[in-house]
């Protein structure tokens, strides 16, 4: 691997760029190098999609992302089309970002890049770069090198003619023009993929010629930052170890999470306590009810489905998928706990989305616990701030047992359990003492550790979080408590409250 070096001497004039996929990977990209002043074609097949774009407006939910689409569309840098075949003939460079979802066993689906590969195969009329973005399992660059090489022999040319044909009919392989299959994952994370692309810490380059090197290094160098260069098999393989590693970040935590609830430790001060050592680092260290979203899941298997094809011992991101599917059941628990019977409650839910700043519910552990508590016979109130028209698609209403709210007051409102399952920061900043007031019954179960333990209790509520000591629900811990502060909290209580903590007490 070599750090970046020097000034590329390519010619870059009339580069043209084509992205194609025009989702959650690919249009942050595509606006992101329009914004560099390259002019971008972006491509997708979908109608729909395109269509969307055209007026100016993203069909997923990304911070930051429109005001930069409207720009570049009135700058004519940005291009968005149907047509895959004329993107590809156009441009010199193709990012190729389509969806590499997961197939059996965990492997990963690599059937829209194989169709890529042959559009490109089709219509190659120059010298062409093709740089994978979506994330792929090592090796793929050389399918993808190896199949527009084989299709490139027998695929008719727009125009109708065989590439490179000689008499017979049979392949000239000297005319084929030269091509490159360059590897350059992306690291940007929803809800910040706009703020990603323009502050990188790193970009990772895999390439197997100094043209292609130099055309990449060319269209980042105005991002400033370290660019990691290296061959294109050890570049895939840096995308899916980084994802592994975050994950077993998380579940790491997670289940030290469990260790500090057993034991009456805090797990955010373990994070913190650890995390400071740089060696650590503080990232990813937020225990709660898992990672999800369309990345994490699907990446982590794919990654131990390669290993084990190649004999390697991926035991350890078994383990960390195995933690990660477990928080759901270890969330259960606490609301089974708090609520004793789960049957005929009503319970508000904050957050859908899988996190943050996004409206992607794919592989949401928030939408698998909603189901969990349907299951159980809850009646639920539902809000998250960008992910309910997602949500509806897959859980529609249904009077009397999930209902859609406009502000996460109207979900507390009538509660007997409120629950955190996003860590949206439109949840941090609520109102406690108000949402207390609203609730027929003050639990609070916190999935990410939104709240101080101390504030919740002081405004009047039962709360639970993860990695972290109830309160408001022991004997012990109220006996425990300063006279002042039990004295703050009652006065603080709900006549339905006083009354629910009178049966507590009795019951205890
Ligand atoms: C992830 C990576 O962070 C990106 O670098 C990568 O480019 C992307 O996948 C991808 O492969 O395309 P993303 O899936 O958007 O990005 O979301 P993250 O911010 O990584 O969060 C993933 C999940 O982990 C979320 O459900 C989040 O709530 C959870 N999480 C995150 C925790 O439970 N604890 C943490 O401390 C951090």
């Amino acid at each position: 691997m070599a750090e970046r070096r020097g000034v590329s001497k390519v010619n870059t004039k009339n580069t043209k760029i084509a992205v194609l996929g025009m989702g959650h990977v690919g249009l942050p990209t595509a606006l992101g190098l329009a914004q560099l002043g390259w002019e971008v074609i972006g491509a997708d097949s979908n109608p729909q999609t395109i269509d969307t774009l055209k007026q100016g407006k993203s069909w997923f939910y990304e911070p930051d992302l429109e005001p930069l689409l409207k720009k570049h569309l009135d700058s004519g840098l940005f291009i968005p089309t149907t047509d895959v075949d004329g993107a590809v003939a156009d441009a010199t460079v193709l990012f190729v970002c389509v969806g590499t979802p997961q197939g059996d066993d965990g492997k990963a689906d690599l059937t829209q890049i194989e169709s890529i590969a042959r559009v490109v195969a089709r219509n190659l009329n120059g010298y062409k770069l093709i740089v994978e973005k979506s994330t792929v399992p090592a090796i793929t660059a050389h399918w993808v090198k190896r199949t527009i090489a084989r299709y490139a022999q027998i695929e008719g040319r727009p125009n109708g003619k065989k590439n490179g044909n000689g008499k017979n009919g049979k392949r000239n392989h000297a005319v084929l023009p030269h091509f490159d299959v360059a590897s350059n994952p992306e690291f940007l994370q929803e809800g910040k993929a706009v703020e990603n692309f323009f502050n990188p810490d790193r970009i990772v380059i895999g390439v197997d010629s100094e043209r292609a090197r130099e055309l990449l290094e060319a269209i980042y160098r105005p991002l400033n930052c370290p660019i990691v260069v290296t061959n294109p098999t050890t570049s895939e393989l840096i995308k899916h170890a980084a994802n592994a590693f975050l994950s077993t970040k998380i579940s790491f935590i997670n289940m030290v999470s469990d260790i500090c609830e057993a034991v009456g430790a805090d797990v955010v001060n373990v994070a913190r306590g650890i995390g400071l050592d740089p060696r650590i680092g503080t990232g990813f260290l937020n225990a709660g009810i898992g990672f999800g979203g369309y990345c994490f899941p699907k990446d982590l298997r794919a990654f131990a489905y390669l290993g084990e094809e190649h004999g390697a011992d991926c035991s350890l991101l078994r383990e960390v998928e195995r933690i990660n599917l477990h928080r759901l059941e270890v969330f259960m628990k606490k609301v089974r706990k708090a609520l004793w019977v789960v049957q005929g409650k009503t319970i508000g839910v904050l957050g859908l989305a899988f996190k943050p700043r996004t409206d992607d519910i794919r592989e949401a552990p928030a939408l698998k616990i909603v189901d969990a508590l349907l299951r159980e016979g809850a009646s639920l109130r539902l809000y998250d701030p960008e992910g309910m028209p997602n949500a509806k698609r897959v859980l529609p209403e249904e009077k009397g047992r999930v209902t859609y709210c406009r502000t996460a007051y109207e979900a507390a409102a009538g509660s007997h359990a409120l629950l955190v399952l996003t860590e949206w920061n439109e949840f941090k900043q609520l109102d406690l003492t108000r949402l207390h007031e609203l609730m027929e019954v003050p639990v609070l179960v916190d999935g990410r550790n939104l709240y101080d333990p101390s504030e919740a209790h002081r405004a009047g509520f039962e709360y639970h979080s993860m990695g972290r000591e109830s309160v408001g629900h022991h004997i012990p811990m109220l006996s425990a408590a300063k006279p002042v502060a039990r004295r703050k909290q009652a006065s603080a209580l709900s006549k339905a409250e006083k009354s629910t903590e009178k049966i507590r007490a009795v019951v205890n």
